[in-house]
């Protein structure tokens, strides 16, 4: 059965996957096969966390240091030879130029020195279909994607045909849990630190709403920086984080559930939303929407498919291959403002 691997180097995550594809259908979505992870190496690169966010030029420094020995442990676990190698896939955009250029210049070598055949795929479409990894969804479903650089509420019709419903009119979840986290002089990234000193808290503190369809974080940072600025007294910083966090999950929950409900009128129950991106790692939002129930279902995937990873990418170059013949050329380049047209295929 084809064996895929999977390069992911967007922003500061070095991570290799190595999956393969079992042919077999699943029950519910019959179009796509059944895959078995063999292995993933994520290398999160820590160098950024005394500065506060991703510095452009050490990360891509960090991924040239580090990609052969990933790629080397992925393969070391995966137990295969790299003869035994079908497909490499490689996300080549959208992302940091220069983190872009280490991977895909890495899978294009490794697709020459082997004789392989290539795919580039998009990073954000990779989340889009990462869910699908481990759960068997059918289509339509809704894929919300919570990352550091993404907020957004996709309706996903078929591999490839994905319509863009909801979206962050400033800065993304991730970015506002991690500019909250730099105000109080907490490490990078902010969120996994406000959500563990989040734990047991009361959310005392209340942040105003924002009045608009789409999702608006950057209000927060000012409402913090004030409260902070005029607070007489020791300044119940555990109890303002809970806030802050309750603030941003409610306001994704809310908007979000608002759309599907408006769009999937029609549709065959139950109705599957799909949680993915750094942030969907979160435990206040994990307990929130597992306690949720009726005819909207939400499906969470592993925390390690959750975070920029090796086998979602292995996962979308496999599909696009097997499903639709794709393939890439060894002059395809980075592109790193690679987007998803806003209603349908890759633009
Ligand atoms: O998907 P991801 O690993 O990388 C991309 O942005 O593509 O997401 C990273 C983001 C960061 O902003 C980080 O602060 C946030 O996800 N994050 C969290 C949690 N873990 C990671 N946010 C809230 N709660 C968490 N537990
Ligand atoms: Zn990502």
């Amino acid at each position: 059965m084809p064996i895929v691997v999977g390069i992911e180097t967007t922003c500061d995550e070095t991570s290799v996957g190595i999956v393969e594809f079992l042919g077999q259908s699943r029950k519910k979505n019959k179009k796509i096969p059944q895959i078995r992870e063999l292995s993933l190496v994520i290398l999160s690169q820590e160098i950024h966390s005394k500065y506060g966010g991703v510095v452009p030029e050490l990360a891509s420094r960090s991924h040239l240091d580090n990609i052969l020995s990933v790629f080397r442990e992925a393969v070391d676990r995966a137990g295969i030879k790299l003869q035994d190698i079908d497909l490499i896939s490689v996300a080549n955009g959208p992302g940091l130029p220069g983190s872009l250029m280490v991977g895909v210049n890495f899978a294009k070598g490794l697709a020459q020195a082997l004789s392989k055949k290539i795919i580039m795929v998009n990073h954000v479409e990779a989340h889009i279909v990462s869910p699908l990894i481990e759960n068997d969804i059918p289509f339509p479903f809704f894929s919300l994607i919570v990352s550091g650089g993404h907020t957004s509420l996709y309706l996903v019709r078929d591999i490839g045909n994905y319509e863009l419903l909801l979206k962050t009119q400033d800065d993304a979840a991730g970015e506002a849990f991690d500019k909250i986290a730099k105000i109080f002089r907490l490490p990078y990234p902010g969120g996994p630190v406000i959500d563990s000193l989040s734990q047991g808290k009361e959310p005392i503190f209340y942040f105003p709403d924002v009045e608009s369809e789409d999702f608006s974080f950057s209000g927060l940072k000012t409402f913090c920086i004030r409260t902070a600025k005029n607070w007489f007294g020791p300044f119940p910083l555990p109890e303002f984080l809970a806030s802050a966090q309750k603030k941003i999950v409610d306001e994704i929950f809310r908007k979000t559930v608002n759309k599907v409900s408006e769009i999937s009128e029609n549709f065959p129950e139950p109705i599957y939303i799909a949680i993915t991106g750094g942030v969907a790692r979160n435990s206040y939002m994990r307990s929130l929407l597992l306690k949720a129930d009726g005819k909207i279902k939400f499906v969470f995937p592993h925390p390690r498919y959750c975070m920029d990873n090796g086998t979602m990418i292995a996962f979308l170059g496999g599909l696009r291959n097997l499903v639709f013949g794709q393939l890439s050329d060894l002059k395809e380049e980075i592109n790193p403002t690679y987007r998803l047209k806003p209603s349908g295929g890759i633009g």
